[in-house]
């Protein structure tokens, strides 16, 4: 389902806290992460060399990747640890009626 441009993707409910959950929407592979009991969308794949984020963990409210442990700020993307030096790409993204909705 689409609404000014945002996709319906899934129940709020089944994004861990603990594990980030990777989804391929419309071919795009998108990353969610609930940190602080919000949910955050990024760009799924590691700028390091490309290690799938879906693979790796939350670290208190840190994305590691599981290849290299790059560190990334869900919330805005950023690199906090590297190796990788290049943000990840933050799609908007709400909630409503408990589904999350992405904006590719
Ligand atoms: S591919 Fe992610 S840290 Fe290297």
């Amino acid at each position: 389902m689409l609404r000014g441009g945002f996709v319906k993707v899934v129940e709020e409910s089944e994004v861990s806290s603990k594990t980030p959950t990777a989804l391929l929407l419309n071919g795009v592979e998108v990353l969610l992460c609930k940190v602080g009991g919000r949910i955050f969308a990024t760009s799924a794949r590691c700028t390091h060399r490309g290690c799938s984020l879906g693979e790796g963990w939350l670290d208190n409210g840190f994305l590691v990747c599981g290849c290299h442990l790059s560190r990334f700020d869900p919330k805005n993307g950023e690199v906090v640890e590297g190796p990788a030096e290049e943000s990840l790409h933050v799609f908007e993204s709400y909630i409503d009626e408990g589904y999350v909705w992405v904006k590719l």
